[in-house]
């Protein structure tokens, strides 16, 4: 029996479709960007096959970054805190800065992202995430390239994760019950 079936868990969105939608995504940003470059950044470490399959069908001329934070307090206050842990290798002055994130959510952290990556002076700076949960939000946060868009459940796999486990999932899965 499959480990995800092992595990109770549902598929939400399969495999295929999630390469499908990779694909038409990396289109409109090849089309936005067109005879540009563009730099993804990569938010640890959810979004790390997201953005490589991303970067992969993406036809321009395509630089890579990662980031790492950390969140801080209750997700469901609006005080919750975000800390980076890993910086960026590279400066992004000038260049066309699309930031990935695996999902948003509250969108605290894309929103403490976006602020300090203005800072830096980028050219333009875009969001792309896979997944969008917008009945969570608490920082009116919009994604300019969005996957699907998901209802307020629990998911995990293609890079999501609970406790670290499930990342390794080609679906996107529903957990349920959700964690408290
Ligand atoms: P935020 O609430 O928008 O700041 O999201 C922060 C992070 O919480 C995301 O980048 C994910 O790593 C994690 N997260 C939010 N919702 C889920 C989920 O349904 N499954 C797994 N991780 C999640």
């Amino acid at each position: 029996m499959p480990f995800a079936r092992k595990e109770g868990l549902k598929i939400r969105i399969r495999h295929a479709d999630i390469e499908r939608r990779v694909r038409a995504v990396a289109g409109q940003i090849t089309k936005d960007f067109k005879g540009q470059r563009v730099h993804l950044i990569g938010v640890l470490k959810g979004a790390c096959f997201f953005l490589a399959d991303l970067a992969r069908e993406i036809d321009l001329e395509t630089s890579i970054d990662f980031i790492a934070v950390a969140s801080y307090g209750k997700k469901k206050d609006s005080s919750g805190q975000v800390r980076m842990l890993k910086d960026l290798d590279n400066n992004v002055a000038g260049l066309n800065v699309i930031l990935v994130e695996d999902i948003l959510d509250t969108g605290l952290t894309a929103n403490y992202l976006l602020r300090i990556l203005r800072q830096r002076r980028p050219k333009t700076l875009s969001l792309a995430a896979l997944l969008d949960k917008p009945s969570r939000r608490l920082k009116p946060v919009k994604g300019d390239y969005i996957g699907f868009t998901i209802p307020d459940e629990f998911v995990v796999g293609y890079g999501l994760d609970y406790a670290e486990r499930y990342r390794n999932l080609k679906d996107v899965c529903v957990l349920q019950p959700p964690p408290q």
